[in-house]
């Protein structure tokens, strides 16, 4: 989707759409002049109550004036003192979602009447609800005959302008959040892509075509180099597949050379079958989003060298698909991990951990400043958490704050779940220094001490997305499946470390 910006006076923007965000506070003084070009439809709701700027109130009012906008949505946002990004991405996802009910093109998002002191924030939070708003998924299907109406082929949106009183910070932080959308979009588009069509192969070769539309350094390692790394644990997994696997690395060097980088990490698993411990058939074909911390480090990536954010950071994702076949590894095989760790692998459905051993291994030996990483890792992260938050884990209690409130301001929220010593006993093994399974108890928690056995001294922080990455979802801005999470939170930690 394109975006623009107006400062002008809202009654006088062409637009067949223009939805206005309008709080309780409203004050129709300042809202005369819209509500004269749709011939006082305004004055009428405000005057018999039926619209007081509650959230969800919405009135449609039809252009009577020669110009300015052709229909004008009066969409109530509630109290000023409540308002949050979260909210106008909402309301920003519901204007999209009118304009394709109305067969419309094209629409405006007015933030003209949120009172004196706008956030920049909802001018960011705008364009990313607009924008995430936009994303459908056709590539894999047929397009309706041309002149035939179909449902699933609703007319695009291809446009939105957002309309705010005059202010510096309007077109940065419509940009932000146009950036932030279109990397998070970008990684739905990957998630969406089947197991076939998004072998790691491929995810290395979307790789190359992100660092060169974003202006970033890339290395992929195939299973030649990775055996001469020693990453016995990602080649054990790959192992059992006849795709081979990749390690993707991308660097965006926006920094000070000598400052130590931020490091992302995406678990890239295109497909999770489990491996000799096979996954029951029910919901397997959802386990083609077991790539999707992989594809929102690789979105992150790309917003990141398009915005040329000031800082060094490095996205690592380790792809492979865990099948089964005649040489796949089996349950009580001992592997070796990159960082000399023995690894009896009793599960081999617990291959997550296995892979980002070795890529965090990698990682760490960089010094970083920080490692995040983001994995489907476990499925006990979604019965303690649901699909409403992520978990969150680490090393350092600092870091995993900067997360949480990263999560907070992006909408994609996380929540702390302890890494106490204790549970690391689960991890013990009769014959080899670690297994690669703690048992069903605190299934995230003995997940996450599994990955810090592999991040040295780096200050780290794991995500467990398994609830939140896809899936049903309430929000206006988005659809059901794959959502991108938790590229926004990504781009809000790195862009707070930055000071950007
Ligand atoms: N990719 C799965 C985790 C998962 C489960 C993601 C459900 C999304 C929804 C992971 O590789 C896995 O299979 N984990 C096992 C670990 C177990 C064998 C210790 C699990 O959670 O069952
Ligand atoms: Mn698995
Ligand atoms: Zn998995």
């Amino acid at each position: 989707m394109r975006l623009e910006t107006s400062t002008g006076a809202p009654e006088q923007v062409g637009t067949p759409l223009m939805v206005v965000l309008v709080p309780s506070e409203l004050d129709f003084e300042e809202l005369a002049g819209l509500s004269r070009t749709t011939g006082g439809v305004l004055s009428e709701a405000v005057s018999s109550g039926d619209f007081q700027g509650r959230e969800r109130d919405r009135l449609l009012g039809y252009r009577r004036a020669s110009r300015g906008p052709e229909r004008v949505m009066f969409a109530g946002v509630g109290p000023l003192s409540g308002l949050t990004g979260e909210k106008v991405r909402a309301a920003a996802g519901r204007a999209v979602r009118s304009a394709e009910a109305a067969r419309l093109g094209s629409l405006a998002l007015c933030l003209s009447y949120l009172g004196p002191e706008v956030d920049p924030r909802w001018f960011q939070a705008a364009a990313e609800g607009l924008v995430l708003a936009s994303w459908r998924f056709d590539e894999l299907r047929s397009p309706p005959a041309a002149g035939t109406e179909s449902e699933d082929w609703p007319p695009r949106v291809e446009s939105a302008v957002v309309v705010a009183a005059p202010s510096r910070e309007l077109d940065p932080a419509v940009e932000v959040g146009q950036a932030f959308a279109a990397g998070e979009n970008r990684a739905r588009t990957l998630q969406a892509r089947p197991g076939n069509v998004a072998t790691p192969t491929q995810l290395g070769a979307e790789a190359v075509r992100i660092a060169d539309e974003a202006g970033l350094r890339i290395e992929v390692l195939g299973p030649a180099e990775m055996e001469a790394e020693g990453m016995g644990a990602l080649l054990s997994v790959a192992q059992g597949s006849d795709e081979e696997p990749r390690l993707i690395v991308l660097r965006h060097d926006g920094g000070d050379p000598a400052a130590p980088p931020l490091v992302l990490v995406g678990k890239g698993l295109t497909f999770d079958a489990g491996g000799i411990s096979i996954k029951p058939a029910k919901g397997m074909e959802d386990m083609k989003y077991d790539m999707s911390g992989g594809a929102a480090v690789l979105g992150a990536m790309l917003a990141i060298g398009r915005l040329g954010i000031p800082a060094n950071v490095i996205g690592v994702v380790p792809s492979s698909e865990n099948l089964l076949n005649g040489s796949a590894t089996k349950p009580g095989d001992v592997v070796f991990s990159r960082a000399g760790k023995s690894i009896e692998v009793i599960n081999t459905d617990a291959e997550g951990r296995l892979i980002l051993a070795d890529a965090l291994d990698y990682a760490a030996e960089w010094n970083p400043a920080a490692i995040v990483d983001c994995a489907t890792l476990t499925g006990a992260c979604v019965i303690a958490l649901g699909h409403h938050r992520s978990a969150v884990l680490g090393s350092d209690e600092d870091l995993v704050a900067e997360v949480r409130s990263a999560g907070d301001r992006a909408g994609q929220p996380c929540w702390p779940l302890p890494l106490d010593d204790q549970y690391r006993k689960q991890l013990k093994s009769d014959v080899a220094d670690l297994k690669n399974v703690g048992g069903r108890p605190a299934g995230t928690i003995t997940a996450a001490c599994f990955l810090s056995e592999f991040v040295g001294g780096v200050p780290w922080a794991h995500l467990d997305i398994a609830g939140t990455a896809y899936g049903k979802t309430k929000k206006p801005y988005l659809k059901d499946g794959p959502n991108g999470t938790p590229c926004r939170l990504l781009l809000e930690w790195v862009r707070a470390r930055t000071g950007f």
